[in-house]
């Protein structure tokens, strides 16, 4: 009994171990997508760029993360998910340097889009990879340590924007991009020492290696019941033939529209308009300093992370369905708050900016704990083995695709509705999220991954998935 618990914990600090350093992956995300920000009012002052220049720099980034999320996901079917993140560490450490190092605009918008295409990749090859890898009964926290080093990327990124920035010194966007060759490093080296995961190698055939590993991980009890479905499902796939294409396959409906549904509401509720734009909110809202903008947004950032981390402790106890009803819910009012507090402004005086930093604090609470890591983990869990690539790339597409739209509208839907305007617009969104969701949200908590393909098999809904 002792030996089997002590072996119990082993298991759980290897899974860490490797959870943590795969998630590495997730601070590149959060911390590339993040840098920009400061980095802008330098670039632009150097070269003297125009407004249209810099916007599409800015946007590079998103192109070549719609890019890798779309053509990738085949390819970590073929060669496994540990090699392709392994490239993606190489393109995330040649990206840094390179943007650091370009010597005219151009160079910096291609080093950009080079970037962002491990960012895409890394999206959903990372949280692939942790869901394989964990336990079944930890899996919801460990794929939302992805999403916490996310947060922690996006904080790392405001707060090493603020340390290089330098007034007198219009190359400090230099060392802002650099310092992102660091957690690439750690990636690439990280992933040389982890396994590949069971699920991957059992898949392809290579049964005794994949038991090996997945005796190391999974709980005694769940290593055979979980190789058995493998097996099964994979002579399925094998008699349903091999085309990627099957992702369209009827049975694959739900899943495909889960996984695009959860990555529009994740978007569409204006996340990013909150994470890319909260100086100029803070600003709108009537922060007179541009520093007291940018430290309210560092405050964004911290509570950020610091409920994400709630999340993760309570995601695999309370379940998936409840956080997505109470997190959308809770977005929506604190949008229509926000909404109120934008169009009493001037009544409310001195008292207004304090409300829109009260509840933008309050919508990325809610945000944390629910939309932010449960778009990632739920469609890491609900796609069959032989598709998962290729159906979670769709769902990082999607994600990026979304976000690209929200991000490029939201000044011009301020101008043209004002910010009152775009945020009931979002807060509406939520709205559809939560009766979408009542129907399509499925609850994974404490079901295999082979349990859940099973479950499309037999054509069970989402809402009867327990
Ligand atoms: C979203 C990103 C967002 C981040 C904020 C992620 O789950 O996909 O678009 O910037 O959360 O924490």
């Amino acid at each position: 009994m002792t030996n089997n618990n002590t072996k119990i914990k082993q298991n759980k600090s290897l899974v860490i171990v490797i959870a943590a350093i795969a998630a590495t992956g997730g601070l590149l995300f959060g911390f590339d997508t993040g840098v920009i920000s400061g980095a802008i009012p330098f670039f632009k002052d150097f070269w003297a760029l125009t407004d249209k220049q810099v916007e599409w720099i800015a946007t590079a980034g998103l192109i070549g993360a719609i890019i890798g999320a779309a053509f990738s996901g085949r390819i970590t079917d073929l060669i496994g998910r540990k090699k392709v993140i392994i490239a993606a560490a190489v393109i995330f450490g040649i990206g840094a340097l390179w943007t650091g190092w370009a010597d005219t605009p151009t160079s910096l918008f291609a080093g950009r889009l080079f970037l962002g295409l491990a960012i895409g990749v890394s999206s959903y090859a990372v949280p692939m990879y942790i869901a394989e890898i964990s336990p079944t009964k930890q899996r919801g926290a460990l794929v939302s340590a992805f999403q916490l080093l996310i947060t922690i990327g996006i904080l790392v990124s405001y707060l090493s924007d603020l340390g290089f920035a330098d007034e007198n010194d219009m190359e400090s966007w230099r060392p802002m991009f650099l310092v992102g060759v660091i957690p690439a490093i750690i990636l690439f080296i990280g992933m040389f020492t982890l396994p590949e995961t069971p699920r991957f190698l059992i898949g392809k055939g290579r049964e005794e290696q994949g038991r090996r590993i997945l005796k190391r991980l999974e709980e005694p009890e769940l290593v055979e019941p979980a190789i058995d479905k493998m097996k099964k499902e994979i002579a399925l796939d094998a008699e349903a033939g091999k085309s990627w294409k099957d992702i369209f396959a009827p049975w694959l409906r739900t899943p495909l529209f889960i996984a695009i549904g959860i990555m529009f509401v994740q978007q569409f509720v204006g996340i990013n308009t909150v994470i890319y734009y909260s100086p100029v909110i803070f600003e709108n809202a009537g922060f007179a300093s541009k520093t007291a903008a940018i430290a309210a947004s560092v405050s964004v950032g911290a509570v950020n992370v610091l409920f994400t981390i709630v999340a993760m402790t309570v995601i695999d106890r309370v379940g998936r369905r409840k956080l997505y009803f109470i997190g959308t819910a809770g977005i929506a009012f604190a949008l229509v708050a926000l909404a109120i507090s934008f169009a009493f402004q001037e009544s409310l005086g001195d008292m207004a900016k304090w409300f829109t930093v009260g509840f933008v604090l309050l919508y990325i609470i809610f945000f944390a704990v629910s939309l932010g890591p449960l778009g990632w983990l739920i469609i890491s869990e609900i796609f069959p083995l032989k598709l998962r690539g290729v159906g979670m790339s769709i769902g990082a597409l999607s994600n990026w695709l979304f976000n690209a739209i929200v991000t490029f509208t939201f000044l011009s839907l301020i101008n043209f509705l004002t910010a009152t305007g775009a945020f009931l617009l979002y807060a509406v969104v939520g709205v559809v999220g939560l009766i979408w969701g009542y129907r399509y949200i499925p609850e994974t908590k404490g079901i295999t991954l082979e349990e859940i393909e099973e479950h499309w098999r037999k054509g069970t809904k989402p809402i009867d998935i327990k």
